[in-house]
């Protein structure tokens, strides 16, 4: 049984939690253990976590297996790019599943949720960023339909810069 609930303030230990193991493991090969720690302590600890909940612009979803918290994603509603001619673009900012419930279309499904709810919001695409050694990730966006439509180097750390794909999605 699956289910997708909108995250709020009391959700943020599932995200913290899923988030230290998902981002970890998807980006271990990316940079030195040391810089994905560093990243992890600032970017998913409670404090980080709470205060990204508290921001009405960040749309938090976790998708329950068997009423199991395995996963969560972020979405922002108008946040232009500019490579992308329209304003009303959504960023997809984060979507981590926990490795066993990977390749079981629930990322499929939490995403197409995301896209319906951002169609709701008179949106015309979306877009994100990925690391280009995600392989997983970018097959499973490519199969969704984005395109690679720019690069740039993302800031793991003060030591750690790396390259990521911007993929687009338009409606
Ligand atoms: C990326 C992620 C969200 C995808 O979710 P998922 O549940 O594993 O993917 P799904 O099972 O829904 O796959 C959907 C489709 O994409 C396809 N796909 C997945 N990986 C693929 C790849 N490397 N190449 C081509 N297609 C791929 C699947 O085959 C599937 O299509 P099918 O139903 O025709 O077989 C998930 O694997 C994840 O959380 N990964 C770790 C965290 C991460 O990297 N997040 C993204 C950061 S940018």
């Amino acid at each position: 049984m699956i289910s997708i609930k909108r995250a709020t303030d009391q959700d943020y230990k599932s995200i913290v939690s899923i988030g230290n193991i998902a981002v970890g493991e998807a980006h271990r090969e990316s940079c030195s253990a040391k810089d994905m720690s560093e990243y992890l302590q600032v970017h998913y600890n409670d404090t980080a976590i709470r205060e990204e909940l508290d921001d009405a612009n960040n749309i938090y979803h976790i998708i329950y297996f068997n009423s199991i918290p395995v996963g969560f994603s972020k979405i922002i509603l108008h946040a232009g790019h500019p490579a992308i001619q329209q304003d009303n673009v959504t960023k997809l900012d984060r979507i981590y599943l926990l490795q066993q419930y990977q390749g079981h279309t629930l990322g499929f499904q939490l995403l197409n949720f995301n896209i319906k709810l951002s169609k709701e919001n008179n949106q015309a695409g979306m877009w994100l960023y990925t690391w280009v050694g995600n392989k997983k990730a970018i097959g499973f966006y490519l199969k969704m339909g984005f395109t690679i439509i720019g690069e740039h180097q993302f800031k793991v750390s003060e030591t750690c810069y790396n390259p990521n794909h911007h993929m687009f999605l338009t409606y």
